[in-house]
């Protein structure tokens, strides 16, 4: 186990400031997924969706040493100086559907416009990891964008950052927890950590919000990151029946 001493004081101060808060929420009556989805506040919502999370994480464990760091450019603060200290640290990805396997970042990083002009592909990750290929054909997406494998090294994280809020009309992304090793802390600011649990699937409004996330145990950490154009048929019953529940966000039975 890493100490919370030995990561960045940001990382520090951020935890303490949120990791006692819960996020709020009194339900609209009668709104549909779309409405919840597009127009409602809520920072995440537990998706009661099946997950083979186990195969998915013996898959992506195979790629860890393609993966690449996440270089963002204009997501912290600060400059990410080689995707180390003091921004990130251990924090690597490689898309299963995306441009190519390491173009990680959104499209028009790369020069395109609306995320639906950009040729995403099945990547040769795809073709090496059938059981995670096939539960992203299975998700709610009307139209795939960018899926991939991210970890966080033991003693890794990432520093507070948020989203472009240029490109995000898309900005929900469903994020997968492959596994969740104890001490492994993601908050949102002023609303909490997030309940994870291995399979868990959350709707996250990451893009809204200042996060954080570091890893104190001793395991790799893995998730599957999605984004895309949301199939609200599909979505539907999702989020219907986690917004109007009394766990909406997944705190019950949730052992930090
Ligand atoms: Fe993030």
């Amino acid at each position: 186990m890493f100490d919370l001493k030995e990561f960045p004081t940001s990382l520090q101060k951020f935890y303490h400031d949120n990791n006692d808060l819960r996020p709020h929420l009194e339900p609209q009556p009668n709104k549909d997924s779309q409405w919840i989805y597009q127009q409602s506040d809520i920072p995440w919502l537990k998706l009661n969706i099946d997950t083979p999370h186990e195969e998915m994480y013996r898959e992506a464990k195979s790629w860890i040493d393609e993966m690449v760091p996440q270089n963002y450019k204009e997501l912290f603060d600060n400059p990410v100086l080689d995707g180390e200290f003091p921004n990130q640290k251990g924090w690597n990805t490689i898309c299963v559907h995306g441009i190519g396997p390491k173009h990680f970042d959104r499209g028009y990083m790369y020069g395109y416009g609306h995320e639906d002009e950009v040729p995403y592909i099945w990547t040769e990750v795809a073709d090496q990891c059938p059981i995670t290929k096939e539960y992203l054909q299975s998700l709610p997406y009307e139209k795939l964008y960018r899926a991939r494998f991210t970890m966080l090294a033991p003693g890794g994280y990432a520093a507070p950052h948020i989203g472009r809020k240029k490109a995000a009309s898309h900005s929900r992304k469903i994020n997968v927890a492959l596994n969740h090793p104890k001490g492994f802390h993601f908050h949102l600011e002023g609303q909490g950590p997030i309940p994870w649990e291995p399979g868990r699937a959350h709707l996250i409004a990451a893009d809204d919000f200042y996060h954080a996330v570091f890893n104190q145990s001793d395991e790799v950490r893995i998730h599957l990151i999605t984004m895309g154009k949301p199939d609200f048929k599909r979505l539907e019953p999702l989020i219907q029946e986690s917004y109007y529940s009394d766990d909406p966000f997944g705190y019950k039975n949730w052992e930090a």
